[in-house]
């Protein structure tokens, strides 16, 4: 691998093997979004945790102060609302100019396996593939379920990751399920999963990502179950006690409950 590339994978997988990355890029396909409304607001307290941002480019021109040290993902695909037709409808946003421009560690895309426009969308990961490899940017591909909730199993993710990792990703994002092994073990590039909507109750957040890098994820691209906690700094240390520190979703949970209110 190129030295740029290790370099800019190096700064998104940690030394450990391992990442926690944040995202707050919901806003290109929902708008504003509860305790979204300002990203930089609501990220700027959370960055001492995280290991990267995953935001769009307006976003990150607009509200991320440019002297950040945390690595920025950027997401490049969109072109739909969730008041629009087919969210999986998606192109590529952003030229290679641009993402060169900003700066960036990584680029997220998302693709949608088994939609109507399965085809365009595993061809713009190709695409982007094809774009940014002789610049060393890795790409993160996201198996994206729009709003069919039920492809969360275990059988249409592995196919979904392992499109994508075929495809050129250097890391593919999806989700927990049930028998996630299969998943992660199917995929041969690194696999983290996101959180999807804020779940009933802190600990379950907590024990998912436990149970994620258990079975195979090296760690997390996860948003509203950080940003919409009541209290999202606490959240971010325990997650990033799971992640980087080998805690369990007990030990983990205590460093919940025990951070500074
Ligand atoms: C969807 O908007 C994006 O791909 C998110 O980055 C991803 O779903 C992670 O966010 P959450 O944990 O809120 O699902």
């Amino acid at each position: 691998m190129d030295w740029g590339k290790a370099n800019r994978i190096s700064k998104v997988i940690k030394q450990d093997g391992n990442c926690f990355y944040l995202a707050m890029d919901h806003g290109y396909f929902q708008g504003p979004t509860s305790k979204l409304e300002n990203v930089g607001k609501a990220a700027l307290p959370l960055l001492e945790f995280v290991d990267a941002l995953f935001v769009s480019r307006g976003v990150l021109r607009s509200q991320i102060p440019p002297t950040i040290e945390t690595p920025i993902i950027l997401r490049v695909s969109g072109g739909t609302s969730m008041s629009g037709g087919d969210l999986s409808h998606e192109g590529i946003t952003t030229s290679i100019d641009e993402m060169l421009r900003l700066n960036v560690s990584a680029i997220g895309i998302s693709v949608f396996v088994g939609s109507e426009y399965e085809h365009d969308s595993i061809l713009n990961l190709a695409q982007l593939v094809n774009w940014c490899e002789p610049y060393g940017i890795p790409v993160m591909a996201v198996t994206a379920v729009g709003r069919e909730m039920e492809k969360r199993e275990a059988r249409y993710l592995a196919m979904a990751c392992r499109i994508c990792a075929e495809t050129g990703a250097s890391v593919v994002k999806t989700y927990y399920c049930e028998n996630f092994d299969k998943v992660a073990i199917g995929c041969p590039v690194p696999v983290v999963i996101a959180g999807g909507p804020k779940t009933e109750n802190d600990f379950e957040v907590i024990e998912f990502v436990y149970k994620g890098i258990q079975g195979g994820a090296i760690g997390v691209n996860l948003g509203r179950n950080i940003w919409q906690n009541e209290r999202p700094r606490a959240m971010a240390c325990a997650l990033r006690s799971v992640i980087h520190e080998r805690h369990n979703p007990k030990q983990a949970f205590e460093v919940y409950e025990s951070f500074e209110r």
